[in-house]
């Protein structure tokens, strides 16, 4: 039996752990600004720069990006994450350096957030106990554009929208082929791949990188010159956080007709939507390049009665183009001209966001995503059709969830498949029909909600086993998703890492690791799914 006496031993002793906890973390935090004031200089106020814990913006500026917030409020203990000790907000490359130098030198270690799309939350939050200092990037976001060489140089803390709005004002015959959402920033994207409307055209946005700065663990500013051309390689869509803080990309711009056409044509599975999707799995990657249909399968919330199929497609070209193409290819769409709407290439990626095409593009440079809620995703790559049994399985799973819940079914196919496996880091090339990202999101943000919807996504995934690749089972490290698997705190074995990072690059993940190996020696930049060395 527990005395009073003790009982109140034990809360004191709890008292005191804390306090002393509060002075170390208050302590470390002293610690990191001394250190980057010493480093930096006197030139920039530090204190305007760094936020600790106690600063009244910490909380503010750590949510005002981040597109998860699955985790922030969780209060399953098992499930906590640790927050920054410190967010740093960068004005200067001389700012990275710093906080390099000066994470290093007091153990601790870094996240790098750029748009903070993050599925995981790894650009702002950890599941290592360690220290870590949140670098900001969200003041450095410059873009300059030239038409000369259709060329620009974009800092990794820009926005898609923020891009495709600047290179709209530039030009009306240039776009780049990257992401849906306009809240995403550069700095992760192309880390890891990056693709939209245009792929099946262009292929990812990393394949139209051709240079880059990045700073290393030994706080050096490389260039594509100075990186080599391995390094180079890693980081066109070997993950973010891995070799180094990227500060910008070069990127070659492609040229779009002044007139793109979108439509958007939607039929239930009651109305004959499994009939259509069965053909579609067989065309989607053989139509034209110009031509991307995407499908998407979703519940309508609690009490759905059937499953709701959306056709939502992109075209580089006019109506007067499409209408033969979709009659030869897809006649049982029954897609008509009046579904299609013509539009410049800056309004179909308002289109595509869920404005309409005559919004002001300005609603672009929105940095907060319209999607934002507590969300899980999943990814898997399909390589054979999906027989209509797969697909009727699929839709009693996304009725029986009580929240909105939803596939993206994206084509491949065109250019993906020209460019081979190992040409840059991200390897999900030729044979693959599509991508399927498989979404589910509640509002309810409690650890009960969590593990309820987490389950139900887990129970899909399985499900899903004998109709998608495997050997591996490829996903894309930009749906990122720790269920695959993590690094161990210490030490992880590149054996034990391969697990999830063959999934997520197949064979490139041996040359990622020897890579990281000659980069990264001391494994500086890692976080639970970050490239191991080589052994
Ligand atoms: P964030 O800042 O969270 O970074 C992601 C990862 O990269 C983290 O590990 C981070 O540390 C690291 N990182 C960030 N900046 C870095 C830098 N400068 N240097 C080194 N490492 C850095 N994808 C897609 O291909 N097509 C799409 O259409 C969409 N659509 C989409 C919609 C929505 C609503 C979400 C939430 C996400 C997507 N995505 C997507 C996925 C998106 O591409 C992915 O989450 C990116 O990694 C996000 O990059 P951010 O910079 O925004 O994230």
């Amino acid at each position: 039996k527990i005395t009073k006496l003790e009982m109140m031993a034990y809360y004191v002793i709890v008292f005191l752990a804390l306090i002393s906890y509060a002075g170390s973390v208050e302590e470390q935090s002293v610690s990191f600004k001394n250190c980057m004031k010493s480093s930096a200089g006197a030139a920039t106020s530090i204190e305007t720069i760094v936020l600790t814990s106690s600063s009244s913006q910490y909380q503010q500026t750590l949510q005002a990006f981040e597109q998860n917030p699955r985790w922030v409020n969780s209060s399953s203990a098992s499930t906590s994450p640790t927050m920054p000790l410190v967010i740093l907000t960068p004005l200067t490359a001389s700012h990275i350096q710093a906080a390099i130098l000066c994470t290093k030198k007091l153990g601790m270690q870094i996240r790098v957030r750029s748009g903070g799309h993050d599925y995981e939350g790894l650009s702002f939050l950890s599941y290592s106990k360690a220290p870590f200092v949140m670098l900001d990037l969200n003041k450095l976001r410059s873009i300059d554009i030239n038409l000369a060489d259709e060329t620009a140089w974009v800092q990794a803390g820009a926005t898609l929208g923020e891009l495709y709005y600047k290179i709209s004002k530039a030009s009306a015959l240039h776009g780049f082929p990257a992401g849906i959402c306009p809240s995403i920033g550069l700095g992760g994207h192309i880390s890891g791949g990056g693709f939209g409307t245009m792929l099946r055209k262009f292929g990812t946005a990393a394949d139209n990188v051709v240079d880059a700065t990045i700073i290393d663990a030994n706080g050096k500013i490389l260039d594509r010159k100075s990186m080599g051309e391995d390094l180079f390689w890693a980081i066109r869509g070997g993950g973010g956080n891995n070799f180094g803080v990227v500060l910008s990309w070069k990127i070659k711009l492609v040229r779009v007709p002044p007139v793109v056409t979108a439509f958007n044509v939607q039929r239930t599975v009651a109305e004959g939507a499994t009939k259509l999707i069965l053909k579609w799995q067989t065309i989607a990657d053989k139509l034209p390049k110009d031509l991307f249909i995407r499908v998407v399968a979703q519940n309508t919330g609690a009490n759905s009665a059937t499953v709701q199929v959306l056709f939502n497609s992109f075209f580089l070209g006019g109506i007067d183009r499409l209408m033969p193409i979709m009659k030869q290819s897809f006649p049982e769409l029954g897609l008509q001209a009046k579904d299609c709407t013509e539009m410049t290439w800056i309004q179909s990626a308002l289109f595509f966001d869920g404005y309409s095409k005559d919004d002001a593009p300005e609603a672009l440079l929105d940095r907060v995503t319209t999607f934002k809620s507590s969300f899980k995703a999943k990814s898997d790559y399909v390589r054979k059709p999906i027989p209509e049994a797969g697909l009727e399985g699929i839709w009693k799973l996304l009725l029986k969830e009580d929240v909105q819940a939803m596939l993206i079914m994206e084509p491949y196919g065109g250019r993906m498949s020209e460019i081979p496996e190992s040409e840059i880091a991200f390897p999900h090339r030729k044979g693959n029909l599509y991508n399927i990202q498989y979404l589910v999101k509640w509002d309810v943000n409690t650890a009960e909600a969590s593990s309820r919807h987490v389950r139900w996504m887990k129970s899909l995934y399985s499900y899903m086993t004998p109709y998608v690749s495997n050997s591996p089972r490829a996903t894309y490290v930009n749906y990122r998703d720790l269920d695959i698997g993590t690094n161990k705190r210490h030490n992880t074995s590149f054996a034990e890492a391969s697990v999830w990072g063959i999934k997520y690059f197949k064979a490139n993940f041996i040359r990622l690791s020897q890579i990281k190996k000659k980069v990264d020696p001391h494994n500086f930049f890692r976080n639970e799914q970050s490239i191991p060395l080589f052994s």
